[in-house]
């Protein structure tokens, strides 16, 4: 040939060399683990869409926490089923709700475990819509915000770490932001669901959270999978608003989206994988499609290689058991 050739392959020749030069790294404290509370006792109940998820009362939530903290993983997002719904989603905010109950024994049993709360009213309205509503059926938005901010609160006053407002409303991390202090919880961070996208990808968790609107859809106030300078602006204003860590949801139809968010700005970004993308995965590795395994790794790799600190998914227990923790 005559001529010299460059050999980037020098430098995948062993294990040990990539692992040497290998510019991402994947492990188990970087994930969050979605979990569901509902009411009852010694309830533990498959979700049909999302095989491996289950809803679970609190006494058998604890023990499922206990079992993934022993694996490795040290954060969960916590959902709640209510009782029963109402037009304004009254239970979301309930002393003893699903949520608040099960944020003070997961705090008893595992002091050390990070429990972060989905705040929200879609599960508890009677309507399935994430806000409460005008009479001709539209979302209030500020109306929304004090119930919002009643929300958070009754989560930090069960002693969770974290609040995470994924309802979209305009102002929300401002009005919660106030309360959390007003009440004496300024210790309490937000990681804002600050660029969500109307997306196709949630219809597994909505069976899981028994959230489907019921009628219409979330692209009000949702985003429109189209924009990402719309996302740097959602972002601009949480963060003015005083939330401490921002989240890009989904994930994978959205790295670029991460990407852009962690350039631009000094705070943790957090990706959550969805519902749709778990089930996707574990459809095709079920009918023996896809190695569950490798693409798995291979999609949390690339969340984290297009600039996520953390990823909320479904898969984290999987996941900590091939790292090996
Ligand atoms: C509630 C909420 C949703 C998800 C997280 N919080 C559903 C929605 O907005 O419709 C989706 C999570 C997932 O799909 O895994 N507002």
């Amino acid at each position: 040939m005559g001529f010299p050739i460059n050999r980037p392959r020098r430098l995948r020749t062993s294990e040990t060399v990539r692992a040497l030069v290998r510019e991402t790294d994947l492990q188990a404290d970087r994930l969050i683990y979605p979990l569901f509370a509902v009411p009852g006792r010694d309830v533990v109940e498959p979700v049909a869409a999302m095989p491996g998820v289950e809803h679970r009362s609190v006494d058998r939530l604890v023990e499922r926490a206990r079992e993934i903290y022993g694996l490795g993983i040290r954060a969960v997002l916590l959902f709640g089923l209510p009782e029963s719904k109402d037009e304004r989603g009254s239970e979301a905010a309930a002393r003893d709700g699903t949520v608040q109950q099960a944020v003070r024994a997961l705090k008893d049993a595992l002091p050390d475990l990070l429990v972060i709360t989905d705040v929200c009213l879609c599960a508890y309205t009677t309507h399935g819509h994430c806000g409460i509503l005008t009479a001709d059926g539209r979302i209030d938005n500020d109306a929304t915000l004090e119930q919002l901010a009643r929300v958070a609160v009754s989560h930090a006053e069960a002693g969770a770490d974290w609040v995470a407002p994924s309802d979209m409303m305009d102002g929300r991390v401002g009005a919660i932001r106030h309360a959390l202090d007003e009440a004496g919880y300024t210790d309490t961070a937000i990681l804002s669901y600050a660029v969500k996208y109307a997306s196709a990808f949630y219809g597994p968790f909505r069976e899981a959270a028994h959230s489907a609107p019921a009628f219409g859809d979330r692209r009000t106030h949702q985003m429109d999978p189209a924009n990402v300078r719309e996302a740097l602006k959602e972002v601009a204003l949480d963060i003015e608003e005083g939330a401490d860590l921002v989240m890009v949801k989904p994930a994978l139809a959205y790295l670029d989206v991460i990407r852009a968010v962690r350039q631009q700005f000094p705070v943790p970004v957090v990706a959550y994988n969805v519902s749709g993308e778990y089930s996707m995965v574990k459809a095709a590795a079920e009918r023996g499609w896809v190695d569950e395994r490798a693409v798995v790794l291979e999609s949390l790799t690339a969340m984290r290689r297009a600039g996520a600190d953390a990823i909320i998914t479904y898969h984290a227990p999987d996941v900590a058991r091939w790292l090996g923790n």
